[in-house]
């Protein structure tokens, strides 16, 4: 019984800590072919996660354009990973074992703010969190938003048809 006590103690301080889902895509032996990628979740409705054959991380335009060439040539499927990819369908898995990622995890600079036109240029991998401070220092603020933190502008976009006017 003081072990269940435990376990259950154990299990509550585990629920109880706000350490963020960890990042979608691994690769085995930590490098970045033969992959794996899931949601934050940790799998998609049907209890899988999908396959991948390598990831990319640009960090650059230049390294991002480099890498959609690179999968063009190879003619992959190419799909993107975000800083947590927290949508529940499985939008972020290219099919079969030998497609590419893309991840925006380090696409999260400023590029442009524009105070008087009221209009900030962010790259796509920005989360959430970090545009809200961006804009903050800047005086300016969003006037409507999803209430997560960790989603990025890039997958907002990409589903939430609704605030593509912000
Ligand atoms: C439990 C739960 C609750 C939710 N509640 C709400 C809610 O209350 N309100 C709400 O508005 N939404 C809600 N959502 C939806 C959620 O906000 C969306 O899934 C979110 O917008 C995804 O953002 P993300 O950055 O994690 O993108 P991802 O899920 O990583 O990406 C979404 C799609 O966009 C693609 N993509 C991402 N970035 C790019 C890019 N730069 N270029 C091209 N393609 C890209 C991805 O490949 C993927 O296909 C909820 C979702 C869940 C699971
Ligand atoms: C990926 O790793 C699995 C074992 O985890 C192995 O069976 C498979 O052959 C590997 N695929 C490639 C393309 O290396
Ligand atoms: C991913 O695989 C494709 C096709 O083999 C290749 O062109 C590309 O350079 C690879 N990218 C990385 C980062 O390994
Ligand atoms: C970009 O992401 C990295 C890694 O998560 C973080 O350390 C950094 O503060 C972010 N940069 C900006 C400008 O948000």
């Amino acid at each position: 019984m003081p072990m269940l006590l435990l376990l259950l103690l154990t299990t509550l301080v585990h629920l109880n800590s706000s350490t963020p889902p960890p990042e979608p895509v691994t690769c085995r032996n930590d490098e970045t072919f033969n992959c794996t990628v899931t949601n934050a979740y940790g799998s998609f409705p049907d209890s899988s996660i999908c396959h991948a054959a390598n990831v990319t991380y640009p960090s650059t335009e230049q390294e991002l354009i480099s890498a959609v060439a690179a999968a063009s040539a190879a003619k992959r499927k190419v799909k993107v990973a975000t800083r947590y990819s927290h949508s529940i369908p499985k939008l972020v898995c290219p099919g079969g074992t030998d497609g590419t990622i893309i991840s925006t995890i380090r696409l999260n600079r400023t590029v442009q703010i524009d105070t008087e036109k009221q209009i900030m240029t962010v790259e796509s991998g920005m989360v959430l969190a970090d545009l809200l401070q961006v804009a903050h220092e800047a005086g300016l603020s969003l006037a409507v938003s999803p209430y997560w933190y960790g989603l990025t502008i890039g997958g907002l976009l990409a589903s939430q048809v609704g605030l593509t006017k912000l």
